[in-house]
């Protein structure tokens, strides 16, 4: 096989090849899941078996493995060749022990294989079509690590295609990059439900061109129903900035009752909790004993999860708001406080720069302009 190069990446030596799919951006992605793994290990009180699900040089599988001393046992799928013994190269490369290689498609393997801890989906495009069997391939319990780069299509760019892949209907505005995200989490929840699994969103990322969740699968009935019951609808105005956000089954009102406006609606999705405060801190605190690149980006990325948890499910970009009001856009630090002493909670939101997330509604966002 001709070799392009060797590179180092966390505690990996990898080996790549022109033939086989390696995005060099993606390694904060891999860093963060890799905290994820080692956050989890707790949780299963035993080695993990993992299963590194679209592999292709098996970066991620390689590097779970010797950044972590919990995982027991690797299996690397890939449906190309080449990508398989580029995987095989890197997992004997890096001396992993336990592992298998398996050239076909990933739900054939997950369906006939089970009792995985950990299931990596991390597919080009949509990690839709592979939902049922990862989910499907946990006995009690495991952990789903699915990564979407269908963004545009969840964020708006094509309502067509987000309704006939997610059965959702998206919406183009400032914090489309949040409704993407509870859409993806809205599928995961149906899928996981209709499978007897509860799902807990242990952390939801956006961040270039990809969103990443971390999710709990554990089998339940009144878990999944009382998942599917935090199914809902944001509804946007994009005349005074006004949302609303209501549970299944809704009753959509057509106009804002703020200024009567025609409201936009962006649902079924999530509405539900994104974010494990707990889980985040004990990632926090592994990444601090780390010595990767993105560090810092981690840990402030990670703060600002931590802030965001727990709070409603939208959030105001502040030059938006500016624009509507008409104003220059207030200091951020300075809002913020503003907005707290007038009795409100209120966080910076990782989903976007000078936006935040309050209970309080656009009236008193905006009368914290004056
Ligand atoms: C985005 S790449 C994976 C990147 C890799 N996880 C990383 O971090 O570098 C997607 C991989 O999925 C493989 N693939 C596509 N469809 C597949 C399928 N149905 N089953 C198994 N592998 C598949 C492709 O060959 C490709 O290598
Ligand atoms: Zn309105």
């Amino acid at each position: 096989m001709k070799e392009m190069k060797k590179i180092n990446e966390g505690e990996a030596k990898l080996v790549l090849s022109e033939k086989v799919f390696f995005n060099p951006q993606m390694e904060l992605c891999r860093d963060i899941s890799s905290l994820a793994v080692e956050a989890c290990c707790e949780n299963f009180g035993k080695e993990m078996h993992l299963v590194d699900g679209l592999c292709a040089s098996g970066a991620r599988g390689v590097r779970y493995a010797k950044e972590n001393s919990c995982v027991g046992r690797v299996e690397f799928v890939d449906v190309k060749e080449d990508a398989c013994k580029l995987a095989e190269r890197n997992a004997k490369l890096n001396k992993l022990k336990n592992y298998e290689v398996h050239c076909c498609h990933i739900n054939d393997f997950l369906f006939h294989n089970r009792g995985f801890d950990w299931v990596e989906i991390d597919p080009f495009g949509t990690p839709l079509p592979y939902l049922q069997s990862a989910i499907a391939s946990f006995r009690k319990e495991g952990m789903l690590s699915i990564t979407a780069t269908d963004t545009a299509v969840l964020c708006g760019a094509h309502p067509k295609a987000c309704l006939k892949n997610y059965g959702a209907k998206p919406i183009d505005n400032e914090y489309c990059h949040e409704t993407g995200v509870r859409i993806l989490a809205g599928a995961v929840v149906r899928y996981a439900s209709s499978l007897n699994f509860g799902a807990e969103f242990y952390l939801s990322l956006s961040l270039q061109h990809f969103f990443k969740l971390f999710v709990r699968l554990r089998t339940g009935a009144r878990e999944a129903v009382e998942n599917v019951k935090k199914l809902g609808y944001i509804s946007h105005c994009p005349k005074c900035l006004n949302r609303e956000w209501r549970l299944n089954p809704p009753i959509l009102k057509e106009k804002c009752p703020r200024c009567g406006g025609k409201f936009e609606h962006a649902g079924p999705l999530f509405l539900g909790e994104l974010w494990d405060i707990r889980f985040l801190r004990e990632m926090r605190r592994i990444n601090q004993q780390r010595s990767y690149v993105n560090k810092w980006k981690i840990d402030e990325l990670l703060a600002v999860m931590e802030e965001e948890s727990g709070m409603p499910p939208t959030y105001f970009d502040l030059h938006k708001v500016a624009e509507k009001l008409r104003k220059s856009p207030p200091n951020f630090e300075s809002f913020i406080s503003k907005l707290g002493e007038k009795g409100f909670r209120v966080s910076r939101t990782h989903f976007k720069r000078n936006s935040v997330r309050s209970n309080a509604g656009i009236k008193d966002v905006s009368s914290a302009f004056q």
